[in-house]
């Protein structure tokens, strides 16, 4: 099996555009804690969160493959 990596820098949003449709097997994040770590991470307003992380998250979804191998 190859493994092969690749890193993109920038945000996640417009970085993951440059992926094809169901490429990835694993997709492991971290995502900013809405304002619980502001000070350390930045923040999102809880208010905002699901605004700011649901295109992002059609992202992931979109590079994921379905196979669950
Ligand atoms: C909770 S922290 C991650 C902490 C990290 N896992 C660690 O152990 O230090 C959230 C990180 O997401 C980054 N971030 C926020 N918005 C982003 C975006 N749109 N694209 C990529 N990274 C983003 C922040 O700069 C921050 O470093």
């Amino acid at each position: 099996m190859e493994i092969k990596t690749d890193i993109y820098l920038g945000d996640s949003k417009e970085q993951l555009k440059l992926l094809p449709d169901n490429l990835v097997d694993l997709i492991v994040t971290s995502p900013p804690y809405a304002d619980q770590r502001k000070n350390t991470y930045g923040g999102i307003h809880p208010d905002e969160y699901v605004k700011w992380f649901l295109p992002i998250s059609e992202q992931l979804l979109r590079v994921l493959k379905p196979t669950q191998t």
